[in-house]
């Protein structure tokens, strides 16, 4: 695939900006749409479902990660996907005393890390909408699942009341382009590399609907790069976003716990009430607010 920004000298960010799409040059949004037709990404809602989550326990659970294999283990759509450098499978769902349901893939609270991946890898959540059908001005037609994408509505509409535009660069991610993604990365910086900062496929929240990638108009340099993390919007996320059930997933300082670089950009939402206990909790990670061991790298 073309990276219109190769000559950058963060190549990570480059394959980041280039997969998902975006920069502030107007030439990037032909090569997102060009990727989303490509891959199905940004279908309507009703094309992108995949497994129906339910209270079946065989069909959404979380389970441990560990090895490289190459194609989804379960059933689903089994579109042909591209090959995936390395997969995880496993069994076992996390416990917590927390009152929150972390195992199950449709749970808003579910954990996925490098420890607890989604099974089947190859779920996808629904419904899921695109930002743009609720009237949420969002780069490259972004979707979310649609609670999710009704938190982050409210979210926007309270920021721009502030005077903060947030705006998306990446959203709902399905099996086939999280591999794309990965094995790109896999390409450019190595496994060890990749596995900093892209999820495999199968154990990126991105492919639960409830991860938003959130960017600044205006910040177009600092999209998807940790200068994000120094905007108005990052403050105004870091000071509200738990009011609306996101959390900034990968802070500063984590990766030991989280397994992934600073991601001052990644925001996931988890439902209002465990957001907001969450925030009274001060636990510096999701995976301490659990009280889950921490999951710096995969099971392999
Ligand atoms: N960049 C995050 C970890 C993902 O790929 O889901
Ligand atoms: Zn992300």
């Amino acid at each position: 695939m073309t990276t219109p920004d190769e000559s950058t000298t963060t190549p990570n960010y480059a394959r980041r900006r280039a997969v998902i799409g975006i920069t502030g040059a107007a030439a990037l949004a032909v090569v997102g749409i060009g990727f989303a037709a490509a891959t199905g990404w940004g279908a309507p809602a009703d094309v992108v479902t995949v497994v129906q989550a339910t209270n079946s326990s065989s069909a959404s659970q979380v389970t441990p990660s560990s090895s490289a294999s190459s194609t989804p283990s379960a059933s689903g759509t089994a579109n042909e996907s591209p090959t995936a450098t390395a997969t995880p499978t496993a069994s076992a769902a996390p416990t917590t005393d927390l009152p929150y349901d972390i195992s199950t893939g449709s749970s808003v609270t579910v954990l996925v890390n490098k420890h607890y991946s989604l099974d089947p890898v190859d779920y996808a959540p629904k419904p899921t909408i695109k930002l743009t059908k609720l009237d949420v001005p969002s780069m490259n037609d972004h979707s979310l699942r649609e609670d999710a994408a009704e938190a982050f509505k409210d979210m926007y509409e309270a920021a721009l009341a502030d005077g903060i535009t947030l705006d998306m660069a990446s959203g709902y991610r399905d099996y086939d382009l999280q591999t794309e993604l990965y094995n790109g990365y896999v390409e450019d910086l190595g496994q060890k590399g990749a596995d900093l900062t892209s999820a495999r496929p199968g154990s990126s929240e991105h492919q639960t609907g409830l991860a938003a990638d959130i960017s600044a108009p205006g910040e177009s340099d600092c999209v998807l790069t940790e200068c994000f993390g120094e905007t108005e919007a990052s403050d105004w996320l870091v000071a509200h976003s738990h009011e609306y059930g996101f959390i900034l997933r990968y802070p500063d300082g984590e990766t030991d716990v989280t397994g992934y670089e600073y991601e001052p950009w990644h925001y996931r939402f988890i439902g209002v009430d465990a957001a907001a206990d969450y925030h009274e909790s001060g636990a510096a990670t999701y995976e301490e607010f659990l009280g889950v061991e921490p999951a710096p790298d995969y099971e392999d």
